[in-house]
């Protein structure tokens, strides 16, 4: 399998939990290097611009008010297979319907607090990954 890279985001609701430990943890254990990292606490035109596919959808607002709720940590994932790998490790998007184990599953409380981001394909991963992290700070590892 291929060695692809990853954009994962540690929501406001996680990082007010101080799981970001936790959560690091299981991108580890699971083979996934660490390649980038920050924290920021997003403005509401970076969430609008991040969003910006999902803008028609009736949650848009909601979603990027909660993105904005406080710090976030983005970052970027490497290793075999690292986009579904990833979503793999974050369960469904309702933790209700998250596997056991999963990160959604054990971190999270709703479908609009739902601790963690992904990216869902290596197109849209190559997109978030330059949109957080334009230019020199993602390492070869
Ligand atoms: S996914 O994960 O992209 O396949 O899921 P999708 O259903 O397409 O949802 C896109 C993003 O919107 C979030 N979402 C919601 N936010 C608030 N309220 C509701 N009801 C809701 N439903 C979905 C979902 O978590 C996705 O955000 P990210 O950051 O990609 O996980």
């Amino acid at each position: 399998m291929a060695i692809e890279r990853t954009l994962s985001i540690i929501k406001p609701d996680a990082v007010a939990k101080n799981v970001i430990g936790k959560i690091y943890d299981r991108f580890e254990s699971a083979g996934l290097k660490i390649v980038a990292s920050r924290m920021a606490h997003l403005s509401q035109v970076e969430a609008e611009q991040f969003y910006g596919v999902h803008k028609d959808r009736p949650f848009f607002k909601d979603l990027v008010n909660f993105m904005i709720s406080g710090p976030v940590m983005i970052q970027v994932l490497q290793g075999e297979g690292a986009i579904a790998k990833n979503r793999d490790l974050m369960g469904a998007t309702d933790p209700k319907k998250a596997e056991k184990g999963t990160i959604r599953a054990d971190f999270a409380d709703s479908i609009d607090a739902n601790a963690v981001h992904g990216s869902d394909a290596p197109e849209t991963a190559a997109v978030e990954v330059a949109f957080f992290f334009p230019g020199m700070n993602v390492f070869n590892r």
